[in-house]
């Protein structure tokens, strides 16, 4: 295979990311399966075809299924909101196509553990899109944990704050429903964290967690994309039906300790993705708004200069930096899912799974729900509960 035909579901947000990952992947990483972008579907002939000559697709469709059904498509990539995920996917994988599919991987996790068996069933290439691992920095802090050079793992201290929904009068966009959304703050961003936890330090054990929805309705929305919306403060109003906010604390298998914090009411911090992680032997510190940087500290250095050193991630040494600019010629948010399809074009070309896959959304998954098993039943769940 030389070339793989690309189907692509949705085109905001996550599909002018994954659009414009599939756009520089050849020109970046030429010695990569190339992607043609060959079919793009949305609801509306017009705007489908508006993005469709925007982003560069050849074709468009206004329905999905009429996508799975072409013979001339190898992947399926799925941006539409979370429920949209189960019935796409399911019907993709039985068509045999590989599957690309956004975060949290699906409403539930019943959900998720269908398709994950489906996908295993139909022997396809399965990817979930939890695109902060491919973070040059991520990488790194990935190769100091696994190489042993941060010790033991004692912490994983994770916090991703929003403030888009800070304005009560923010209209009521589908990431506030639960039907179409699954849960808020916490599906939504601890989601990504919940996965760099599991990336970095390993399986959760056990959780205990907290939420809270403080602005409990609001105005229907007139438009929306992504994380923007239009509407009158005067519409009508309908109910907010998930978690502005969702704090835990976990016990890793391994014996660390972690805490998780994602709200969309942290005034002044407009995504503010971070971690530590503490071992025997250093820290590291990591903000996805200085995305190139990774603070980073040894115990073993000579201690009139001991203190956390600022590592710029864009040097050779570091996972994809040398397919981009000189060192010190920084990268950004958008290159995360170019790294993230150069994963998938290469498991597809070599016949294994990508990493992250549909079994890391399942994982994800449970850990999502135990917290909120927890806050319901106001104890510790373990996850071998779920
Ligand atoms: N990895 C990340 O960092 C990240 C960031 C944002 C969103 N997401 C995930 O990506 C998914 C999409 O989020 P978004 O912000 O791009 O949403 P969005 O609202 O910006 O775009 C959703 C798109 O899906 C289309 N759509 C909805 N239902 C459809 C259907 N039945 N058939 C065809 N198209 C349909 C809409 O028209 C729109 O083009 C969600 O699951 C979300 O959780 C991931």
């Amino acid at each position: 295979m030389k070339q793989l035909r690309v189907g692509m579901v949705g085109y905001k947000f996550m599909g002018k990311a994954h659009s414009n990952a599939y756009r520089a992947l050849p020109m970046f990483f030429p010695e990569a399966l190339k992607p043609e972008m060959s079919v793009l579907c949305g609801r509306n002939q017009e705007a489908v075809a508006e993005a469709a000559a925007q982003f560069g697709w050849s074709e468009t469709v206004t329905d999905w299924k009429e996508l799975i059904a072409r013979d001339d498509i190898d992947l399926i990539d799925i941006n539409a909101p979370s429920d949209a995920h189960k019935e796409i996917a399911l019907a993709a994988v039985k068509a045999g196509k590989h599957i690309f599919c956004e975060k949290p991987l699906a409403l539930t996790l019943s959900d998720a553990r269908e398709m994950l068996q489906a996908a295993e069933e139909a022997k396809v290439a399965h990817m979930v899109g939890f695109n902060y691992r491919f973070s040059p920095a991520v990488k790194l802090v990935k190769k100091l944990v696994e190489s042993g050079r941060l010790g033991k793992i004692y912490h994983f201290r994770a916090w991703f704050l929003q403030d888009w929904i800070i304005d009560p009068d923010f209209p009521l966009v589908w990431r506030l429903q639960k039907e179409i959304a699954g849960s808020g703050s916490h599906g939504d961003l601890g989601a990504h964290l919940i996965d760099l936890a599991h990336y970095l330090v390993g399986d959760i054990h056990e959780v205990i967690g907290m939420s809270e929805t403080f602005i409990k309705e609001r105005p229907i929305a007139e438009q929306m994309t992504g994380l923007s919306a239009k509407g009158s403060k005067d519409a009508p109003k309908g109910p907010v039906t998930v978690d502005d906010a969702t704090l835990f604390l976990a016990r890793f298998a391994n014996g660390a300790l972690g805490s998780f914090e994602a709200t969309r009411f942290a005034a002044g911090h407009r995504s503010t993705n971070s971690f530590e992680i503490n071992g025997s032997l250093g820290s590291v510190k990591f903000d996805f708004e200085r995305m190139n940087e990774l603070e980073v500290y040894f115990t073993s250095d000579d201690e009139d200069v001991q203190g956390f050193r600022r590592v710029l991630a864009t040097d050779p040494a570091h996972e994809y930096a040398e397919a981009w600019w000189p060192p010190g010629h920084t990268i950004g948010f958008e290159h995360t899912f170019i790294h993230e399809m150069l994963e998938l074009t290469n498991a597809i070309r070599e016949g294994r799974q990508p990493q992250p896959n549909f079994n890391d959304g399942v994982k994800c998954q449970a850990v999502l729900e135990a917290v909120d098993r927890s806050i319901d039943e106001r104890r510790w769940v373990e996850i071998s509960e779920m």
